[in-house]
């Protein structure tokens, strides 16, 4: 037997620590003082990797910091700053011209998107709390969203960690809706 073939037959590669270990990794989450962003810093910090958090407000990123940075794999470290953002209805087109430019001139970087369905965020709920999380009454989209709810941080986390651990997912743009865009035709 080959040294993979030996590898893969003691299951050791599947088994999910091992497929979304983030150990080691470097990360920079623009918004991840709340809502999707503190979604994405948590499910990529917990599983071993050392996140920077980018936002305006710094007060925000510190409260992150003081509650999150514990008892995690990886680091999250506060870093102020403001970005300009870019038009939502032209990302899919982004995200495969970045990666179409990426692979054609031979740069090693994969470049994905996330399309969200309706998440807790300070933009959908317009507030969060001590914690830096938001809420959104679950009734509000049981008769809107065929998963019968809003996202669940840990909806967002899985497809996080997946689209960064897949080195075989390039210029896509993986859609979080709970069915959203399926039901309304879109
Ligand atoms: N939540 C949803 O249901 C949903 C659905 C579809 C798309 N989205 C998109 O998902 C992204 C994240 O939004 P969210 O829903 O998680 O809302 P959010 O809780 O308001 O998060 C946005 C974060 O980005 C930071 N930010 C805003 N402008 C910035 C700037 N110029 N420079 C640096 N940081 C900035 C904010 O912190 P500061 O104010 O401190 O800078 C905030 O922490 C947005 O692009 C939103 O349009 C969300």
């Amino acid at each position: 037997m080959s040294t993979k073939s030996a590898a893969a037959a003691s299951h050791d590669e599947f088994n999910r620590n091992s497929l979304f270990n983030m150990k080691g990794r470097v990360a920079l989450v623009t918004g991840g003082g709340s809502g999707i962003g503190l979604m994405a810093t948590q499910a990529l910090a917990v599983n071993g990797a050392k996140v920077y958090i980018v936002g305006r407000d710094k007060s925000k990123l510190d409260r992150v910091v003081s509650t999150y940075n514990k008892d995690i794999e990886g680091e999250i470290i506060a870093l102020q700053g403001d970005v300009t953002s870019k038009s939502d209805a032209a990302s899919v087109h982004l995200t495969r011209m970045l990666a179409a430019e990426a692979s054609e001139n031979e740069i090693k970087v994969r470049i994905n998107s996330i399309a969200p369905g309706v998440f807790p965020s300070e933009m959908t709920a317009e507030e969060s709390d001590d914690y830096q999380k938001s809420h959104v009454p679950a009734e509000k989209y049981a008769q809107k969203v065929p998963a019968q709810r809003p996202g669940r941080d840990v909806d967002m986390a899985q497809a996080v960690l997946m689209i960064v651990a897949n080195q075989y997912v390039s210029g896509q743009t993986i859609v979080v809706d709970g069915g959203y865009t399926l039901a309304a035709g879109l």
